[in-house]
């Protein structure tokens, strides 16, 4: 398949908490998160990145898009990207999602991150698919590479679908992802920023997992220009300024 015909498939929506969707949810507001919605236009096929806060209107949108929801992705289990409990209120996401599905929905995540995920959600591994490494999830004929980022999380992942990276909380336009929440790691996060992300062409646009920054997107070579975490030239100080 060509490149533009692949163009012409891709379904990519960015939306962002508390501003295209859970506009009356407080910590939406707050938080800022963005959700992806990812398919194939042809057949019809999406799946949800990060479901979390008002699910049903997620998938109102993906219904009133002419899409089918076949799946959820989850860059990490943090209750902002996949639900639970965060600052006194629960916050929705895969349980919810896989309570209003008629139909059996694969919530794919590496498998580091599966008993985070369990903790925060209550969804068990017989509910996810479990990756380990860089697979391909096909959605229709598009497909999304996982690129496990641990560093953030022991199981983050990013997802790289037709020139696009979609980061979660590994990397933003501006900083990266905390490494001092339970379950972080500043020199993972290195390796994962230096090494797995280092092979994202520069032309490849950066999607955030959520809006820190005034724009909502940047192509890699810009961030990698312009972000600070880029800035260390070895370990030793790249521990010196995020080590803690
Ligand atoms: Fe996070």
């Amino acid at each position: 398949m060509s490149d533009a015909a692949t163009d012409d498939r891709l379904y990519f929506r960015q939306l962002l908490a508390g501003q295209d969707f859970a506009t009356s949810d407080p910590v939406a507001r707050q938080m800022v998160n963005f959700v992806y919605l990812v398919g194939d236009r042809v057949t019809g096929e999406a799946v949800v990145v990060d479901p979390a806060y008002a699910v049903g209107e997620l998938l109102d949108l993906v219904e009133s898009d002419g899409m089918h929801l076949v799946g959820a992705l989850g860059t990490h289990y943090h209750p902002d990207h996949v639900g639970g409990d965060m600052m006194g209120v629960r916050i929705e996401g895969i349980a919810r999602l896989l309570d209003s599905s008629p139909e059996a929905l694969p919530v794919h995540v590496q498998w580091e991150e599966a008993p985070w995920v369990e903790r925060a959600t209550g969804v068990g591994v017989g509910d996810l698919v479990l990756h380990d490494g860089e697979d391909v999830v096909r959605v229709g004929a598009v497909p999304i590479t996982l690129v496990p980022t641990p560093g953030h999380t022991p199981g983050s992942q990013c997802f790289l679908v037709d020139g696009r990276l979609v980061a979660g909380d590994t990397l933003f336009l501006e900083g990266c992802g905390r490494t001092d929440l339970p379950g972080g790691d500043p020199d993972a996060m290195y390796e994962s920023l230096t090494t797995r992300l280092a092979r994202v062409p520069d032309d490849t646009v950066l999607y955030p997992g959520h809006r820190y920054s005034a724009s909502s997107s940047a192509t890699m070579g810009d961030t990698r220009t312009k972000n600070y975490v880029f800035r260390p030239q070895s370990i030793e100080q790249w521990r010196m300024m995020f080590g803690g």
